[in-house]
């Protein structure tokens, strides 16, 4: 077989990984802006859209029609910073990767400052910094600014973490030390830079470089206040080396929450209203497990969120999982009871078996992670 030669493409030296949802409008003026800032640097630039509605993966694709530099990966049935910019990264072959928002709110004319940094080897992550001297967050209104100083301490003291800014959407690392850390990364949340120094736990070497934090050009924020859930989260799974879990705990949360529910609604039916006892326990589950089921929507599994048709068919499976959960739940604390007849015992051990059951059979069937 005469052997064949590949044709000539130049191996990136950079890749730009940019997630993007909602972002048609400012992917042609980053492409641009990058091109300038990058001039005599072999790049490249893969967008990690997570289906946007406005289409931006349509916008992506045309422009790498024209200009190969340009990547587009588009991912269906999937939500999630953190993930869109790891899947971005290790689809991505070029020694270094950077990482940074598609609103032109992180300084692009910093990255061959921080390209120089890698080479040279002064560094193997270098962060793009607010709060180190020479950088700033103006843009940002006080309370968010408040919330951003206040996890940035919370973070450096429980995780030891020892970055100015370990919140910043801009870094740029080797790719060789990130493909190290990608198996202990959490997919979920917004926070992959702090992700990343604290599985790091000290072995990386870090260089900040200051930035302004600009205005966003065109379209909204997509951070909302559950990015304090995904903090504390990340916080917590860290600390505890991914023992426990925030969804499990907000799913024992909202459980309790729905006792609290059952009981009221079982005393206004059965007491002011004089509905049957039997009646009125079940309508007090029906109304609990109902609650329970849209909070759990909202809070524990909002990156999952059913919408739709799909809330009606993940209602009743919640329905049908729980009536199982509240039979296990029965059956243990009946066994328990046998062997040592200490109700407090019994019921605690019951009610365990129950949140449990519920947990680990609705984020199998209910809230299925695609
Ligand atoms: N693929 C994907 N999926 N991209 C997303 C998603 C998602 O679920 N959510 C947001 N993005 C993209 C946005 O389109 C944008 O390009 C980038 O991620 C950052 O989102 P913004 O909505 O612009 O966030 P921000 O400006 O409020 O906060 C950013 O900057 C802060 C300071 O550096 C984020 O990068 C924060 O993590 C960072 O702390
Ligand atoms: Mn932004």
């Amino acid at each position: 077989m005469a052997e064949s030669t590949p044709p000539a493409v130049t191996a990136r030296q950079l890749c730009v990984v940019v997630p993007t949802f909602n972002e048609r409008d400012n992917v042609p003026k980053l492409f641009a802006k990058l091109d300038t800032a990058l001039a005599g640097i072999a790049w490249e630039v893969i967008f990690v859209d997570d289906n946007s509605p406005d289409g931006t993966w349509a916008v992506v694709r045309q422009l790498a029609q024209t200009d190969p530099r340009a990547r587009c990966i588009r991912r269906i049935g999937r939500r999630g910073l953190s993930g869109a910019c790891i899947e971005g990264i290790l689809a991505s072959s070029a020694p270094y990767v950077a990482v940074m928002d598609a609103d032109l709110q992180h300084d692009e004319t910093q990255l061959p400052k921080m390209l120089g940094l890698l080479t040279a080897d002064k560094a193997e992550l270098v962060v793009g910094s607010r709060y180190v001297s020479g950088g700033s967050a103006d843009s940002f209104g006080s309370a968010r600014l408040g919330g951003s100083v206040f996890a940035t301490k919370i973070a450096t003291k429980l995780l030891h973490v020892n970055v100015a800014d370990p919140m910043s959407g801009f870094f740029m690392i080797r790719r060789d030390r990130f493909e190290q850390l990608a198996p202990s990364l959490s997919v979920q949340g917004f926070k992959i830079l702090l992700d990343l120094v604290a599985t790091a736990g000290g072995k990386l070497r870090v260089v900040e470089v200051p930035y302004s934090f600009g205005t966003r050009l065109h379209g909204e924020s997509k951070l909302d206040s559950m990015v304090v859930l995904d903090f504390l989260g990340l916080v917590l799974a860290k600390m505890t080396h991914d023992l426990v879990s925030l969804r499990f705990l907000l799913f024992a949360l909202v459980g309790s929450v729905g006792l609290f529910v059952h009981l009221v609604t079982l005393y206004i039916l059965s007491e002011r209203y004089g509905v049957e006892f039997a009646e009125s326990q079940a309508i007090a589950a029906f109304v609990a497990m109902t609650g329970n089921f849209f909070l759990n929507n909202r809070l524990t599994y909002r990156d999952q969120r059913l919408k739709g048709f799909s809330i009606v068919r993940g209602l009743l499976l919640f329905y049908l999982v729980c009536g199982v959960g509240l039979l296990a739940n029965v059956g243990v604390a009946f066994s328990v009871y046998d062997q040592e007849p200490i109700w407090w015992l019994a019921g605690a051990a019951g009610a365990l078996m129950g949140v449990v059951w519920n947990y680990a059979v609705s984020s199998l069937f209910v809230w299925r992670a695609k």
